[in-house]
């Protein structure tokens, strides 16, 4: 794998009821891993959204590094695997073809069958995959997710409530799959539990702004 880094300098976020967290800083070299905890509203859902490139920050930076070359997030994105309560599926499409069509959507390549089917296999979800996923519990769908931010074997996996709806059997291949990714790659999870924060080597623990 390709080393990547990602660095933010000094990161505020402002909506228009005012400032939810002022002057982030950190920076990841791969291997690493990073937690983002924080009470509810405390803003690690925006946080994670604006290291996807989803959202921008108000104040600050992002700095983001692959192979030694300084790129931006445009191009960096290819690079992202993103799980969030925020993402949308599509329901009156296929479980295939929702990875298809996101993969257009991420302006990725079509997924070669076999990648498909590994992951697919991998969320326990392969017997499912011509199902639309209209018809999919929310723990499924959140597995469909995972098969979907890991297609393109990102460098940078970003999980916001990384086990949220999934039951035992569900988690632990979350587990799995987080264990992989740390070894040489980044790991950022948001999360408000601790035990998943554990998981993280570095924190950033978003505490409220006096107004
Ligand atoms: N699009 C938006 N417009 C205005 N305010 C927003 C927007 N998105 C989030 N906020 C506000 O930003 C704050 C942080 O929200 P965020 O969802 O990032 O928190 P969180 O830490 O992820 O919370 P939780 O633990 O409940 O998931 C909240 O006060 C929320 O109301
Ligand atoms: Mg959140």
């Amino acid at each position: 794998m390709t080393p990547v880094s990602i660095q933010a300098n000094a990161v505020s976020k402002e909506f228009n009821r005012g400032l939810i967290f002022k002057d982030i800083s950190f920076s990841l070299s791969s291997p690493a891993s990073l937690s983002i905890t924080g009470k509810n509203g405390a803003g690690k859902s925006t946080l994670s959204k604006i290291l996807a490139g989803l959202l921008s920050s108000t104040r600050g930076s992002m700095t983001y590094v692959i192979g030694g070359k300084q790129i931006g997030i445009e191009e960096f994105k290819h690079h992202i695997g993103f799980v969030s309560p925020y993402l949308n599926l599509y329901d009156e499409f296929t479980a295939i073809e929702n990875l298809e069509f996101l993969s257009r959507i991420r302006a990725a390549a079509t997924p070669p069958v076999e990648r498909k089917k590994e992951l697919l296999t991998l969320v326990g979800l392969w017997d499912r995959r011509d199902d639309a996923v209209g018809t999919f519990s929310s723990g499924m769908k959140q597995r469909l997710k995972y098969a979907f931010a890991l297609l393109h074997h990102p460098e940078v996996l970003i999980l916001d409530e990384p086990t949220s709806n999934l039951d035992e059997e569900g988690s632990e291949v979350i587990h799995r799959i987080i264990q992989e990714q740390k070894k040489s790659n980044i790991l950022i999870v948001a999360t408000n539990s601790k035990n998943e924060s554990q998981w993280c080597t570095q924190q950033v623990d978003l505490i409220p702004v006096k107004k």
